[in-house]
């Protein structure tokens, strides 16, 4: 039955009583963290967790018992066994807890964060960090009032060979970079089509739409196809694109949402289930009406169709600056041209997760500063909303940058949010 925001006040009254004492963080103590939602990349994250020695995995929050199980076996591996729950308050309501990790499905990330953070935790929430613009503004704000770690889980902000890029970037390598492209081609699967159908039995799928409205269980939402179903997931501008968003943004250096956004795209080549563009070309201006110089864009490409990859990267950037140009792929490295396409430097190199959580723990012990806080994730994450949203109404949208609003479109301002299960525990407020 549906816990109400009643109950749960009463629950996270106490979590934020009890997260006065939260245990220590020092230089040389152990991290208690819970992992919430231990399924594809959760389980990537507690192989990892698991053979650290500053950390102690103490909860397991998982909604399929299955993968819960399979999981608390992993921590038991350690000699040290976690506590198991599938309701996360149980881990934000612990006071021994100083983190958590949330790598559950989109829908949940900032309602999750969000009472993680007021419950004392630091967080690392997986990308994209928010389902909607609405929710990234309430995270950000979120952080910043709980004065708690917030790492959004882009990794490749904690890769040394593209932070050596950006340096090179910002150094003026390029000239004025006027212009950056991110691109994400490669073949995915067709996830056909459903009706309705019984949950099964090890999945509390109630627990698992937490504050999304209430909707039918379908056999081609798990594992991991949820992120195709809008109530869900943000599609694949968000899933692997917003990877690519982030670094294009990094090397741009804009630091505020754009004005302009015109996506062009649908559904090319899947007929099936999928709710969202499998192609897209998107345009995003900053200062669209300014002057020579003082103009930036940022241009998106996906093909979810491509069995080859693009420009020799399956998922890749280039910048185009008014001196040379910088293409990178993730995977494997990137290559400085000069003037005449003359080859200035190149840096071969590989992502990884453990450079972005050694970077999470020195953050908490105060040693270091997030390479992802809230404000980074939440303007990655709003290029992707903003693409799926001038794809879907098929138009040119202006965005209030500041206010975080379509002032003059009220057809697109209604989408800055998204609805919620009414009187759920996990609705964001603000
Ligand atoms: N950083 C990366 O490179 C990277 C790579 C892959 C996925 N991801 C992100 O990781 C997240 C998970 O993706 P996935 O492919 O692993 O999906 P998944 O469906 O395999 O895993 C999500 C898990 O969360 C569990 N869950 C759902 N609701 C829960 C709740 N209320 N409490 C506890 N557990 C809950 C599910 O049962 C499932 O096991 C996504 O946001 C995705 O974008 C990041």
């Amino acid at each position: 039955m549906l816990t109400t925001r009643r109950k749960f006040v009463a629950v996270s009254a106490a979590a934020m009583t009890s997260s006065q004492f939260n245990h220590a963080t020092g230089p040389g103590d152990t991290i208690r963290i819970g992992l919430i939602g231990p399924g594809g990349m959760g389980s990537n994250h507690l192989r990892a967790l698991v053979a650290r020695q500053d950390v102690q995995v103490s909860w397991i929050c998982e909604v399929d018992k299955a993968r819960l199980a399979q999981a608390a076996a992993e921590v038991g591996k350690t000699g040290r066994e976690p506590k198991t729950t599938k309701d996360m308050r149980h881990v934000f309501g612990d006071k021994e807890v100083d983190a958590v990790l949330i790598a559950t499905p989109d829908h949940w990330h900032t309602p999750a964060a969000i009472l993680a953070l007021d419950a004392g935790k630091h967080v690392y929430v997986e990308k994209p960090c928010s389902h909607n613009i609405r929710e990234g503004k309430l995270l950000v704000e979120a952080a910043k009032r709980s004065g708690r770690v917030l790492q959004v889980g882009t990794q490749s902000r904690s890769a040394p060979h593209l932070q050596e890029a950006m340096a090179k970037l910002k150094g003026g390598a390029i000239g004025e970079v006027l212009c950056a492209k991110a691109w994400n081609s490669q073949k995915r699967g067709n996830i056909g089509k459903t009706k309705p159908a019984k949950p099964p039995e090890n999945l509390d799928f109630e627990m698992w739409q937490g504050p999304a409205p209430r909707g039918p269980y379908r056999t081609n939402m798990l594992p991991s196809i949820w992120r195709w179903w809008k109530a869900y997931g943000c599609g694949d501008i968000g899933n692997d694109g917003v990877h690519e968003l982030d670094i294009a943004l990094w090397g741009l250096g804009v630091t505020t949402h754009p004005e302009r956004i015109q996506g062009a795209g649908g559904k090319y080549f899947f007929e099936d289930d999928q709710q969202f563009a499998d192609q897209m070309y998107c345009s995003f201006e900053w200062n669209p009406n300014g002057t020579p110089l003082k103009r930036k864009m940022l241009v998106y490409e996906q093909r979810d169709w491509s069995p080859y990859v693009q420009e020799g990267h399956e998922n890749g950037n280039a910048w185009y600056g008014t001196k040379g140009m910088l293409v990178l792929g993730k995977a494997s490295g990137w290559t400085l041209f000069g003037e005449r396409n003359k080859k200035l430097a190149e840096r071969s190199g590989k992502i990884d997760i453990k450079p972005h959580h050694d970077n999470f723990f020195e953050a908490i012990r105060g040693k270091a500063k997030a390479n992802a806080p809230a404000e980074v994730g939440h303007l990655a994450a709003t290029i992707a909303h903003l693409g799926n949203l001038s794809v879907a109404l098929g138009r040119t949208l202006e965005f209030d940058a500041k206010a975080e609003k379509f002032s003059r479109d009220r057809e697109a301002d209604a989408l800055v949010g998204r609805t919620y299960e009414p009187g759920h525990w996990a609705v964001p407020r603000g």
